[in-house]
């Protein structure tokens, strides 16, 4: 598992993952820190550099020589409290490596490399030295030398939008600019890779970009002061995460970063994944406003009313936005005087918190900050306090905007301040017993396992985008892009397709695909209640049924882009649930059935028709009940632009 190989000038050390497919090989060479990864013994990360540049001091990195190094295993299964798996195996062989530098006043740092059987991960660990104990980075060297012929699918890093745009498909060596993470690879080896991070804390986001060598490097995202990170030492960074597959579909399983986050440290038996509608389209469809007016959406009326079909329908939760002050005129530009404790006057919060609870409906609160943290800080407390005095347990946040501004100046969501900002709320969120879903968040880095009150994030382009800038190809990237990172809300639900207002460039039957295909613990039925009650009862049932916590995954079949189909099973019962997607590609496709743990369902099916189409015929469904038998094969008609929904529920 653990070799040395050479000595002196150049030191090189092996580890194996636990399968002994995967082996990674540290090297120092001319003082230089460097990792390799071999899949088989072919090289699929060549020879990449490690280190740092601090502000005012020496590259740290490359004149360093080995002090001693030390491996060890680990093999344990992690449960999560929520989520796509309950179960997740973390084993793996852990290489650590002390270096110091030759120099006459050296520094050490130690780097600390996992071997899984789907992927390598590996952190910095940097300690004081003569007396210093707080520095500002100012550049991250890590580089990730994969092939420039390799595909790569990605979104760019730095645009006003945030994390919300259309993942692309280009060579790697024709990359231009940063892109975020997950950051996925097809080599020409035939194996899928994406590159990632785990435990981003106290750090800004990692982005990659190409170097002068056409080598993928870490690009940290930099503060208005154009450093990355201000670090009290000792410091761990986050994991610099590499996830390994054989296809784009067992890519879609990889929970590496799960595993390399902490388990819990607080008691969150309190949490509970949440399914919910919302007082939200119909501003998006010109009904209702969120600012105050004739039109206004939250009105105690209109809450009560949604509180009454929440019940109706057998949903739990209900979100409001738009019913405190701060979204008169340009809402956009009021961030800097929003009010997070004080409603408007036709909104009164009491009465409706507590109508919603004699109903036992969970409202979900809204703080829509517009990026303005110098503003929402200084209520934090007080605006959670007022929240969890009135019985709420959730919040939506918000953080529209194309910066933050922090501490009077204009600071990227993904950066160091961003990233404490986030998680600021998270923590203090935690001490109230409240949940968030974060929308415009930092990316997921696997931070709920220790956070499991981080509910949700709707981070990436969803339904909000509707009406003319989604393509049905989008929701076919997000399970092997976005998705690694961990569940989104898509806002899925929406039945009212053919509203001029908001057209949406889907099929009726994909709208119950997205709640098996995009994990979200917090699961929106965006709609409005009369689509669901009325309209397309039928269709709701699905939604109804569908949970929002399973006990396992299980990806079928999928192409990056193309189509994805996945089944999963409940938690709480024997049920299973199938979903698919495709592009504007119609797909006939094969399911089979043998992965069933029991020998009869009854199966309930929601499908396109045969002349079902995202543009001509949306609103045009199948669903009917027969009964299936495991290692059944199903043939399954996807329109272009839709998709498929099945329940399964054993007959004994
Ligand atoms: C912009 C968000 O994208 C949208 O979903 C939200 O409803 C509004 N901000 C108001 O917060
Ligand atoms: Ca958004």
């Amino acid at each position: 598992m653990f070799t040395s190989v050479g000595k002196t000038k150049a030191t090189a050390l092996e580890i194996k993952s636990p399968s002994e497919d995967i082996t990674l090989r540290f090297s120092i060479y001319r003082g230089q820190a460097y990792y390799e990864i071999i899949i088989k013994n072919r090289i699929v990360v060549h020879r990449s550099k490690l280190g740092f540049k601090i502000a005012g001091e020496n590259i740290l990195g490359n004149n360093v020589g080995l002090l001693k190094s030390s491996q060890r295993t680990h093999h344990e299964t992690i449960e999560m409290l929520w989520g796509e798996d309950r179960l997740i195996k973390n084993h793996y062989n852990e290489l650590t490596v002390h270096l110091v530098e030759n120099e006459k006043h050296p520094r050490k740092f130690n780097l600390i490399f996992r071997i899984f059987d789907d992927g390598v991960a590996f952190r910095y660990e940097l300690f004081p030295y003569d007396n210093i104990k707080r520095i500002t980075i100012t550049e991250e060297l890590t580089e990730f030398n994969f092939n420039p012929a390799s595909s790569v699918w990605y979104i760019p890093a730095y645009q006003p939008d945030r994390y919300e745009y259309d993942y692309k498909k280009t060579e790697l060596g024709h990359l231009k600019g940063s892109v975020h993470t997950p950051f996925t690879i097809k080599a020409p080896s035939g194996y899928y890779f994406a590159i990632h991070e785990a435990a981003l804390y106290d750090y800004g986001s990692m982005t990659l970009k190409l170097n002068d060598n056409y080598i993928l490097k870490s690009d940290i995202t930099p503060m208005s002061d154009h450093t990355i990170a201000h670090i009290e030492l000792p410091f761990s960074t986050p994991w610099r995460l590499i996830m390994v597959a054989s296809s784009a579909t067992e890519l879609t399983k990889n929970r590496l970063i799960y595993v390399l986050n902490d388990s819990p440290s607080q008691d969150f038996s309190w949490v509970k994944t949440l399914k919910f509608i919302g007082i939200w389209w119909s501003m998006y469809v010109g009904e209702w406003t969120w600012a105050p007016g004739e039109k206004h959406g939250a009105t105690t009326k209109h809450a009560k009313e949604y509180i009454d079909a929440a019940v109706r329908l057998g949903i739990s939760g209900l979100l409001i936005e738009g019913w405190n002050d701060g979204w008169e005129g340009d809402w956009l530009e009021n961030g800097a005087k929003t009010n997070f404790t004080t409603p408007m006057p036709d909104f009164d919060l009491p009465t409706v918190a507590r109508y919603a609870n004699q109903n036992h409906i969970e409202l979900v609160g809204h703080h829509e900050t517009v990026g303005f943290i110098d503003n929402y800080e200084k209520q934090l407390e007080a605006a959670y306090n007022y929240y969890a005095a009135n019985g709420i347990h959730y919040i939506k946040t918000g953080y529209a905007g194309s910066k933050m501004t922090i501490n009077g100046r204009r600071e990227y969501h993904h950066s160091q301040l961003g990233v404490n900002h986030y998680q600021k709320t998270i923590e203090l969120a935690a001490k109230k017993h409240i949940c968030l879903n974060i929308h415009e968040p930092i990316k997921g880095t696997g931070i709920e396992r220790t956070w499991p009150n981080l509910l949700a994030r709707e981070g990436a382009r969803g339904q909000e985008y509707e009406g003319g800038a989604l393509s049905p190809s989008h929701a076919c990237f997000l399970p092997y892009t976005r998705l690694l990172s961990g569940g989104m809300d898509y806002t899925s639900g929406i039945f009212d397709i053919e509203n001029p207002a908001k057209r949406i460039a889907t099929t009726l039957a994909r709208q119950l695909a997205y709640f098996v295909t995009i994990y979200s613990g917090m699961q929106m039925a965006a709609d409005r209640p009369i689509f669901y009650e009325e309209k397309f009862k039928e269709a709701f049932k699905f939604i109804h049924d569908v949970p929002t916590s399973f006990e396992k995954n299980l990806p079928l079949a999928g192409e990056i882009g193309e189509y994805y189909v996945v089944a999963r099973k409940d938690r709480d019962s024997h049920d299973w649930y199938i979903g698919g997607v495709t592009s504007e590609t119609s797909r006939d496709i094969t399911l089979e059935l043998n992965f069933l743990d029991q020998d009869s369902y009854l199966g309930e099916f929601y499908t396109d028709a045969h002349d079902s189409h995202y543009r001509t015929n949306p609103l045009a469904i199948n669903i009917y009940h027969k009964t299936v038998a495991k290692g059944d094969k199903l043939k399954i008609h996807l329109a272009p632009g839709g998709g498929f929904a099945i329940r399964l529920i054993p007959k004994s």
